[in-house]
């Protein structure tokens, strides 16, 4: 077994993203800028938020935050992204996920100009990617995507399992695995809720994406020997021995998993890192106008 080291990995990409950084301050006379949009209190956006921001100042990106209470209309919140929109000075626009029930997320990210767009969750973006055009690729698929390129790991003809279909991670990974690219050309299956013998699909994979949301959900007894795992799983949950007063899981087995495994992502230090590296790329990349 050996780790798909997502510290590594992303500290690496993070030192090449600060000198084109650099680059774009000498050219354009300005920082790339992204804006984040929170709205309420949930604690694990707060720290997804604070660590995006945080990891933009590092690279050399400007990064502005707007904060709303629970209460704000969504016509409050449709405006701001309108106003943002306009301005010539900004790269990126993010709005976290989830947001109150009386806001329609789908409404949100139709609203976000799609040339913005840097969590490639508008359909203009995931459209285009089904097409192997230039867009934004969703930020945890394209971290997993540059992981599985860093440590040269094959996938071409190789049966790749997606464990969970969210809009997120798991529907744009399976479009990603199954291109006809790399990291990509893989037999693609993409299991969910109502998959019926789902551990015997999971034993075909050559690659297990797992990113359904629950601890511990892949045990070995679904792995077969060799196989590479990518642990996508951040499950919070509270505890008296660590300082932050919360520790995370992944949604693999990682004990029992691990030895079974060829490669394997570690959490926390895999995917997570990698997520923040996916944003940072997009909004350097729309700053130099490689997209649009
Ligand atoms: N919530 C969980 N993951 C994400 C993400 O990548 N972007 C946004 N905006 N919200 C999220």
């Amino acid at each position: 077994m050996q780790l798909l080291d997502g510290k590594y990995v992303s500290e690496k990409l993070k030192e090449e993203i600060a000198a084109e950084a650099a680059g774009v301050l000498a050219t354009l006379g300005r920082k790339p800028h992204l804006v984040a949009i929170l709205v309420g209190n949930d604690g694990g956006s707060e720290t997804y938020v604070a660590s995006k921001m945080r990891n933009c100042e590092k690279v050399g990106f400007k990064s502005s935050l707007f904060r709303y209470d629970d209460s704000v209309t969504e016509n409050e919140l449709l405006e701001k992204i309108d106003e943002i929109n306009k301005d010539s000075g900004v790269d990126g626009l993010i709005v976290q996920l989830p947001l109150p029930k009386h806001i329609d997320p789908e409404k949100v990210t139709e609203r976000i100009d799609y040339r913005k767009d840097v969590d490639g969750f508008h359909p203009v973006n995931l459209g285009r990617m089904m097409r192997n055009l230039p867009c934004f690729i969703p930020a945890t698929p394209y971290g997993i995507m540059m992981i599985l390129e860093e440590y040269k790991i094959e996938t071409a003809g190789k049966n790749c399992v997606v464990i969970g279909r969210s809009n997120i991670v798991g529907s744009p990974m399976s479009i990603l695995m199954a291109r006809n690219a790399y990291p990509g050309n893989c037999t693609v299956t993409l299991t969910h809720s109502r998959t019926q013998n789902l551990k015997e699909i999971v034993l075909q994979a050559d690659i297990i994406i797992a990113a359904i949301g629950k601890k511990n959900f892949v045990t070995a007894d679904m792995v077969k020997p060799g196989a590479v795992i990518i642990d996508v799983g951040i499950n919070r949950e509270t505890s008296e021995k660590t300082k932050s007063g919360y520790k995370l899981y992944g949604d693999v087995d990682f004990e029992n998993v691990a030895p079974k495994s060829s490669w394997i992502t570690p959490v926390p230090g895999g995917v997570g890192l990698m997520t923040i590296v996916g944003l940072l790329k997009n909004t350097l990349a729309s700053a130099r106008g490689n997209i649009y």
